[in-house]
């Protein structure tokens, strides 16, 4: 039962529960516009920069005929003034009937959660989760490939600190996916994920050569390397060009390859790939409003 629930973690949701959520998207797809919240108000509180992820929830809540409040960034409120992370929840609580929040800080949203009397949605807490880009994530790999099973994955770039990643890998451990982890020595997978994956008997692989797995592959899901997360700047500067995705090295692919980012990106995939057929990002952008209409309609408890 998803009605009143928060999403904090992907795995707050069952797979059965993320599989509802996807067919409730395809009928999204087929018709965007359905206003079906007229009288709801929902929360977006972005602590931290965001395009796709605020522009796609404040597009999934117009098309849903509900109206939003919030911020884009802290600059105009009274968190400038000290105001705790509790008292900003319990005060937009009783403005709304539902708290959309990015923050920089790893587990900020499960502490909202605990402390707001309405649902709290994590857009992306720190290093940690980004449940709903997993929920568009899968969508997208779902759409592509017909299916979400036994699929081979190439996750590349900032494996260490890419909550995207993070959140993904866990989804699909779900599907009894194969994984290849390409990434710099400093940005490998978190050793909690690769256990994650070996507690439920599946198989990864590490790799630093990106090359060596293009042609093995379903899906490659490009990352950016965080440069914000990077306590020491040198650090960055050593990792930043580590993989630049272009044309010319996707001549030996699986004819079903598609290529996904959760954006923005910086310069790991070249601008030659996006007219490829291969290339689906912006498409993976678009999922992302199906999906948000999706979740915040089963979350709120409103019928199609
Ligand atoms: N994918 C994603 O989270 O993008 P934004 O940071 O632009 O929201």
């Amino acid at each position: 039962m998803i009605q009143g629930k928060s999403l904090i973690s992907i795995n707050d949701f069952s797979k059965e529960e993320q599989i509802d959520i996807l067919n409730l998207a395809e009928e999204f797809e087929k018709k965007s516009n359905r206003h079906i919240l007229p009288n709801h108000v929902i929360a977006t509180l972005f602590f931290e920069p965001s395009t796709r992820t605020r522009l796609s929830f404040e597009s999934a809540i117009c098309r849903l005929g509900a109206k939003y409040i919030g911020f884009s960034d802290t600059s105009s409120t009274s968190v400038q003034k000290g105001e705790s992370l509790r008292d900003t929840i319990k005060t937009v609580e009783q403005y709304s009937d539902l708290i959309i929040m990015r923050h920089p800080k790893a587990g900020s949203a499960r502490f909202a959660s605990e402390v707001s009397n309405v649902p709290v949605i994590n857009a992306g807490d720190g290093a940690n989760q980004h449940p709903t880009q997993t929920l568009l994530d899968m969508y997208s790999i779902r759409k592509t490939q017909g299916a979400l099973n036994d699929l081979n994955i190439a996750f590349v770039g900032d494996l260490k600190y890419g909550r995207t990643v993070h959140s993904l890998v866990m989804a699909l451990c779900n599907f009894n996916c194969n994984f290849y982890f390409v990434s710099p020595q400093e940005l490998k997978i978190p050793t909690e994920i690769k256990y994650y994956i070996k507690e439920r008997n599946l198989t990864y692989s590490q790799f630093t050569n990106m090359n060596e797995v293009i042609p093995k592959v379903d899906i490659i899901y490009m990352t950016r390397i965080q440069r914000e997360r990077f306590s020491d700047p040198l650090e960055y500067e050593k990792v930043k060009n580590s993989y630049i995705l272009n044309s010319e090295m996707l001549y030996d692919t699986k004819p079903n390859l598609k290529i996904l980012h959760p954006l923005p990106r910086v310069n790991e995939i070249s601008e030659d790939v996006d007219n490829l057929k291969e290339a689906y990002y912006f498409t993976q952008a678009l999922n992302g409003v199906y999906i948000r209409q999706a979740l915040l309609t089963s979350i709120l408890g409103a019928k199609l």
